[in-house]
Formats: structure tokens, C-alpha cells, sequence
């Protein structure tokens, strides 16, 4: 959840840092802090509560000395709450080494009660400051800092990144891992670390992807990597395809509106070199064998939040195209449910940051299972594609505000690459529907760029709304992940109570909702595709409308049978049966970001959130 930069070079690190955690801030971004080895050989830290904002203006106020050492971090609370005391860096062996971490340190009660019992004084409640006590007192001991690190990172259990520096051992900083993120970035004369290959982008775009339970020793002309106990190993280096400017705002008044106009690119770009002759062949699926997929008699998605609804839209076309069981578990349910895997069991694993503990934990569950394990993964050298058999990655490009848009639309796509592989290998679609799909799916960017011109109207309906204290979604079909996902940006963004239904399910229950101007968005299903779910659709809405609610209707702009039951219709373009998702999912996306900017909330920064959730 935590952002974590370290820097060793030439250039002054405080800016380093600072640029590196501007970049990680969608990590967490309830507190801040730094710490360098100034010229005088003396540690140097600034940290403070709230954005990282907050740490600039006391850098601005109270400077600290002009370093090249240096580590940074950016907090999402667990243990303690954000304020300055517990904002990292935390500092041991009498304020000469700082030391970031991001995770939890589940023995941390034991360690603690250990060192009070030594009469070690905390300042601070969080977990954290109990590593950099421990390394404090190994450091005394050995005068070696990889040496007492190595010693600390040995007692930990649970998940974590830390990073550490000592004021005696300047041009150094180490780092470790366990179940949480860290990379390398290779300079010329300096050496990065980062929680994700965004810190330092700007810098570098060589990396390395340190593997679990490793730890790395960087200064300006070296990185060393081994395992806890010392021994060297090789890391394969990999080029960052992201640009710097792809993580920038650029002109754009959030993120949140740059990646949902990139939403059209994020799908061609992730069709890019896996379409053939019009045909779906995907290398890295290739890679597992032909074999293998052809057994797979059954698939489970494992995810979260948004990311398992676009699991979710994918089951229905996965299931038609290939003739195979999909189900989808959420990933933070997944191993306590004693899953039924065997080795013809394919699990897919969704996830744009690819470091979401639940969803690793469930991919790591899955093979010690037998399963063969499938990421689809926005972030080059993340953790959960690393853990796979094969990694298909979206290519929509760094994904910054903390709501999924982008990689929301990547990841069906990915979704529906997966599925009309298999059905090519198992042969169960003929040919020329296979070639239609893959129309389909060439023809989505174009469609989506014609949807984002909703826009205005949208912004307009939830300026309207900007009073709203609840919102219905339906739909049916792969239009009720579509009113999951619409509910889901809308509580995230806009702190609005929002649910999203099945349309058949409401008459079960929660039609007990409906109350004289509710706004109810419906997601209509194209006529075209079955007379018969859009009639029942149309019932539906009669139904609510019957009882006062307040219809928004998204129909394909051909639906006319639709307008007499709907206070507002979205009409959108025309697309195949399982396509519509991906452009019924934009005006919900925009009304989500516009209601809450009505409102004068951070779009890109939602309360009590963080973009890459890497605790369990
Ligand atoms: O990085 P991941 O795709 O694994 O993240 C999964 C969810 O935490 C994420 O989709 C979350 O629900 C978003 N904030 C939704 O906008």
C-alpha cells in the first residue's frame, strides 16, 4: 500500500525522492517522509501527516542538507494512525540509520514486548519502528549494515518491503522483500529502488525485479542481490516499456480523466501483436503449451474489486467461445473456501497493479494446488505475473488515479484475447466466428472514442445529482457486472451509497429500495442480440418507474423502445453481444467522476483508499 523510493548517485536526493513518491503517492497518501545522508555524514529526515503536499511545504519551510543518499517513503496506515510520529522514516541505533517499510510485520507484538524488555524506547505505534529498533541494535553490534540487516529481516514474519541507510556507511542503501513489491532501477553512476518502476522512470527505464525473499545492496556503481542468507543471485533485467510522461498528468485536471480518454488505446494496445491474419494468437499463452490448454476442463478467476468484475464480464464469453467452466472467486476468499483445482484447472489471475496481496496469496494457493496459473497484469515486473506460469499484460499504461478505468477495459480485453485462444486450440468456435470476434474486438477503440462524447450530458445529469444519497445500478447479461462496476466507482469516488443489481434479482428484494426519485441507471441489453432480455429489461424498468424511481437508461443509440420508460437516456453505439460492457462502462465511469467533483471531492486520491492493496 506504502510508496517506497531509494536513491544512491550523484543528484541531490532529496528531489529524487520527492519525484519518485509524486509518482508512488496513489500507493498511499496519508503521510510522508524522507530521510539523507547529508554531507556532514549525518542522517537527515523531514515527515509529516497528511499528502505528500504537506512534506513539500515543510521542505520548503525547514530544508534538509543536500544528500545524494537517500530514502523516501509514502504511508497508507495499518498499525497507527497517519499522523507525523508515525509517518515513516523511522529511526534506530540512536537517530543514525532511517528505515521505510511497506507491509505488515505480523510478529511485531513479540518483537516489540522483546526490546522493551531491553529498554528500547518507541516513539511512534506503528509496526514499522520495530525493524528499525532491531536494526538499530544489530548494527551496534556488527558495524555492517548489509550484515545487520540481513540479521532483521530474518526475524520478521508477514509481508514487507523495508529499506534502510546509516549514517556511517554513506552511498549505501539496502533493501529486502518478502510478499511485497520492490524493483531496481539501473543508472549510470547511480541506482534506484522503488516500490514499482514509476519512482524512477524519469531516471531510468533499465530494471531489475527482485524475487521473494530477497534482499539488494545498492550504491552509485553496484547492485547486489541475494537471498536472506547471503547468497548472490541473478536477476534477469527487463526494459520498462512505460515513458515518463505516460505517469505525468499532462494538461489534464486529474488522472482519473487522462486514463479514461486513454481507454481506447489501453484496449488497442493490448490487442497489439496478439492478433494474426484475424485470428487471436497469443505468445504468452503460446508458452504454456498447446497441450496443456487444451486439457483445461475448467477456469477460476481470482481477483478484486474492479478487477474481478472485468473477471466477471469475461466468464459469459469465455464460457460461450471456449465451452468451459468459468467461475470467478474473489481472492481474499478464495484459499479459506478449500477450492475444488487440479491440474486441468486454468486460474487466472486479474490484477493491474499485480501486487494485490489477496490476489497473490490466492495465485500461490492455486499452484501448490497443481493449477497452471495465468496473470493478467497491468505493471511490468510485478509480483503476481512473476508467480504465474504465464503473464498476459494489458497494455493500457500507467494506471495512477486510485479508481480502476483503464485497466478496467485492458482487462476484459485481455479476457477475451484468453478466450479465443482456447477456443482456436479446443476448436470450439468455427473459424469465421472466431474471425468475427476478433472484428469486434479491432472495432472497441473506435467505439469507445465515440462514447467519451457522452461526456458533457453526463457531467451535466450528475451535477443534477451532486445531492443524490443513493444510486441503483442494474443490468443483465455482462450488463450486471457493468452495475456492479458503475456502484463500486460511484461509493469509492463520490462516497455515495450506490448498489448494483442483477435486473431479475430486484424483484426478490431490493425493489423494497425503490423510493420516489431514486436514480436508478439501468444498463439495457441490445435488442438485437436477444429480443427477449430486453424485453424483461423494459419490464424491469417499468417496474421501477412504476414506484417513482428515476431511470437513466444506457441503450444502443437504436434502442426507441427504450425512450418512453426513461427520465434520461445515454445512447451509445452500436456493438456485438459480449462488446457492449466495454463501452456501456464509460458514462458510468464519468458520471462516478463528475459526481464527485461536484461534490469538490479528490478524484485521484479517494478517502481511505490506495491504489495497490498489498496487505491481506
Ligand atoms: O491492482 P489490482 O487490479 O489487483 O486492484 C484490485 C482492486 O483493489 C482495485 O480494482 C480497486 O477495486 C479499485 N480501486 C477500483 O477502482
Amino acid at each position: 500500500m506504502c510508496g517506497i523510493v531509494g536513491y544512491v548517485g550523484n543528484r541531490e536526493a532529496v528531489g529524487v525522492l520527492l519525484g519518485g513518491l509524486k509518482r508512488l503517492e496513489y500507493r498511499g497518501y496519508d503521510s510522508a517522509g524522507v530521510a539523507v545522508i547529508g554531507p556532514d555524514a549525518a542522517l537527515h529526515t523531514a515527515k509529516k501527516a497528511g499528502k505528500l503536499a504537506m512534506l513539500r511545504n515543510e521542505l520548503a519551510e525547514h530544508p534538509i542538507a543536500a544528500g545524494v543518499t537517500g530514502i523516501g517513503h509514502t504511508r497508507w496506515a495499518t498499525h497507527g494512525g497517519p499522523t507525523d510520529v508515525n509517518a515513516h522514516p523511522h529511526l534506530g541505533d540512536e537517530g543514525k540509520l532511517a528505515l521505510i517499510h511497506n507491509g505488515i510485520i505480523e510478529n511485531f507484538a513479540d518483537l516489540k514486548n522483546e526490546l522493551l524488555a531491553q529498554g528500547v524506547e518507541f516513539d511512534s505505534e506503528t509496526d514499522s519502528e520495530v525493524a528499525a529498533k532491531l536494526l538499530g541494535l544489530e548494527y551496534a553490534r556488527t558495524k555492517d549494515l548489509r550484515a545487520a540487516f540481513r540479521a532483521v529481516v530474518g526475524r520478521l514474519t508477514g509481508a514487507f518491503t523495508l529499506l534502510a541507510v546509516h549514517q556511517d556507511e554513506p552511498g549505501v542503501v539496502v533493501g529486502a522483500r518478502r510478499n511485497s513489491p520492490l524493483v531496481i532501477g539501473l543508472g549510470e553512476g547511480e541506482n534506484f529502488l522503488g516500490s514499482d518502476v514509476a519512482a524512477f522512470i524519469e531516471y531510468t527505464r533499465q530494471a531489475l525485479a527482485i524475487g521473494q525473499d530477497q534482499m539488494v545492496v545498492i550504491t552509485p556503481d553496484s547492485v547486489t542481490v541475494t537471498d536472506f542468507d547471503g547468497n548472490v543471485v541473478e536477476v534477469e533485467p527487463f526494459e520498462v516499456q512505460w515513458d515518463a510522461s505516460a505517469a505525468d498528468k499532462g494538461g489534464w485536471s486529474s488522472f482519473m480523466l487522462k486514463e479514461i480518454t486513454e481507454e481506447p488505446d489501453a484496449v488497442a494496445n493490448t490487442l497489439r501483436e496478439r492478433l494474426h491474419d484475424g485470428d487471436v494468437v497469443v505468445p504468452e499463452l503460446e508458452a504454456l503449451g498447446d497441450d496443456i490448454l487444451a486439457g483445461i476442463d475448467r477456469i477460476t478467476v481470482v481477483a478484486a474489486g474492479t478487477a474481478a468484475y472485468a473477471g466477471l464480464v469475461g466468464t459469459y464469453a469465455i464460457e460461450a467461445w471456449a465451452r468451459v467452466p468459468v467461475d470467478v472467486q474473489l481472492a481474499h476468499e478464495f484459499r479459506y473456501r478449500d477450492p475444488i483445482v487440479t491440474p486441468t484447472t486454468l486460474v487466472v489471475s486479474i490484477s493491474q497493479s499485480g501486487e494485490t496481496m489477496d490476489t497473490l496469496m490466492a495465485v500461490k494457493h492455486a499452484r501448490e494446488l497443481g493449477a497452471k496459473t495465468v496473470s493478467i497484469c497491468n505493471t511490468q515486473g510485478a509480483t503476481i505475473p512473476r508467480e504465474s506460469d504465464a503473464a498476459l499484460y494489458t497494455h493500457a499504461g500507467p494506471e495512477v488515479a486510485v479508481a480502476s478505468t483503464k485497466a478496467f477495459v485492458a482487462q476484459i480485453t485481455a479476457l477475451y484475447l484468453l478466450g479465443l485462444h482456447l477456443a482456436r486450440i479446443k476448436k470450439t468456435l468455427p473459424t469465421g466466428e472466431r474471425r468475427a470476434m476478433v472484428a469486434e474486438l479491432e472495432a472497441v477503440p473506435a467505439k469507445i472514442q465515440k462514447t467519451l462524447a457522452v461526456h458533457d450530458r453526463v457531467r451535466q445529469l450528475a451535477h443534477w445529482m451532486a445531492d443524490t444519497r443513493s444510486v441503483l445500478f442494474l443490468g443483465r447479461h455482462v450488463g450486471y457486472p457493468i452495475a456492479l462496476e458503475g456502484a463500486l466507482k460511484l461509493k469509492e469516488l463520490a462516497y455515495i451509497h450506490a448498489e448494483g443489481f442483477a435486473a431479475g434479482e430486484l424483484k426478490h428484494g431490493p425493489i423494497a429500495l425503490i423510493e420516489p426519485g431514486l436514480p436508478v441507471f439501468v444498463i439495457v441489453p441490445s435488442p438485437r442480440h436477444s429480443e427477449e432480455m430486453h424485453r424483461k429489461v423494459i419490464s424491469n424498468i417499468q417496474e421501477i418507474r412504476a414506484r417513482g424511481a428515476r431511470v437513466i437508461a444506457l441503450a444502443e443509440q437504436a434502442d426507441a423502445a427504450v425512450l418512453p420508460f426513461a427520465d434520461e437516456v445515454i445512447a451509445l453505439p452500436l456493438a456485438g453481444k459480449f462488446f457492449e460492457p466495454l463501452i456501456g462502462v464509460i458514462p458510468l465511469q464519468i458520471f462516478a467522476m463528475e459526481l464527485a467533483a461536484a461534490k469538490g471531492l479528490d478524484v485521484d486520491q479517494p478517502r481511505n483508499l490506495a491504489k495497490s492493496v498489498t496487505v491481506e
